[in-house]
């Protein structure tokens, strides 16, 4: 019973928490990301940046569609004399030769915001100093296009259009939380109100219910073994030699939970008639 529910419950958190695509900026230095539908793209996996990073990034998306940026965190370290010692910038393209998406430097905790590229291609450049312990920064990157969105897309609140599949996966792909409005919560992660995942939510209540219904059959059962073992016709010496399941022994008249002094002098004298359990009924006695 408490193996059904474990299982249940593991299951349950399994098709609800999972992550998206990530890339770290460390492991993919100087590389790049071809986005199908989206990417979360973090500093690194670490609990903290590492010094010294200086790194580009450069992601791709088909043809027709821009590179719109979301931010989940950001945050680097403070200007030191009014300079951000590590920072960040977008470029509208290829490498740090296109132009500059976000109009000022970012570091701190100041993320830039909105950024939507012009074409297909947006670069990410990271650079850290010597000396860093903070979280860095998650942006959730999501191929986009303007409205008027196609039947497979989702109209963001903000008059973009992103992938329907996108719609209440936690993560904040239109920017302005449209795609995660509306969500069922279940603890931290959010299910969508599909007919896939009602039927999930659906088989795992009724696993657990079943389960919890044996549970309490099994238990009232075990608890009237010696009520039934008390209306039983004991005359038939048959019956009562062939029922392992009815030892009279000084344990099973304490676990009869008080009903060994309701026990009819009928009863007890036919029990004692018999001679296979002679032995365990003197035993009892007090
Ligand atoms: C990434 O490219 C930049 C610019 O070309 C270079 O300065 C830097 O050392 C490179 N980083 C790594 C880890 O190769
Ligand atoms: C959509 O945006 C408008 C203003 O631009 C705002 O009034 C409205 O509440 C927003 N709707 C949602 C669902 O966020
Ligand atoms: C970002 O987009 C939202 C929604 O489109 C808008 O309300 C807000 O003013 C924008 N912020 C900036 C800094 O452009």
């Amino acid at each position: 019973m408490e193996s059904y529910l474990k299982w249940s419950v593991i299951i349950g958190l399994f098709g609800f928490c999972y992550s998206i695509d990530t890339q770290y900026m460390n492991e993919a230095c100087n590389g790049s990301s071809v986005i199908d539908t989206t990417l979360l793209l973090e500093t690194s996996k670490s609990l903290s940046y590492p010094p010294l990073m200086n790194c580009f990034h450069r992601v791709n998306v088909a043809s027709g569609f821009k590179v719109h940026v979301s931010v989940e965190r950001f945050e680097l370290e403070e200007k030191m004399a009014n300079a951000c010692v590590d920072y960040l910038i977008l470029y509208d393209g290829a490498d740090q030769n296109a132009p500059i998406l976000n109009s000022e430097v970012t570091c701190g905790k100041t993320a830039p915001e909105n950024v939507t590229s012009s074409s297909n291609i947006l670069t990410f450049y990271f650079k850290s100093d010597h000396s860093s312990a903070l979280r860095g920064f998650a942006f959730v990157v999501t191929p986009v296009t303007d409205v008027p969105c196609s039947s497979s897309q989702l109209q963001c609140n903000n008059s973009l259009c992103i992938d329907a599949s996108l719609k209440c996966d936690s993560y904040n792909q239109c920017g302005d939380k449209t795609d995660e409005n509306d969500c069922q919560v279940i603890g931290s992660s959010k299910i969508d109100d599909s007919n896939t995942t009602l039927i999930i939510g659906l088989v795992i209540g009724i696993t657990i219910l079943i389960a919890i219904i044996i549970a309490i059959v099994i238990n009232v059962y075990k608890n009237n073994k010696w009520k039934r073992f008390l209306n039983q016709h004991l005359e038939d010496p048959d019956v009562w030699n062939a029922s392992p399941s009815y030892p009279v022994t000084q344990k099973y008249f304490t676990s009869g939970r008080g009903n060994y002094n309701t026990l009819s002098n009928e009863n007890y004298n036919e029990v004692t008639l018999q001679p296979h359990s002679e032995e365990s009924i003197h035993n009892s006695e007090i």
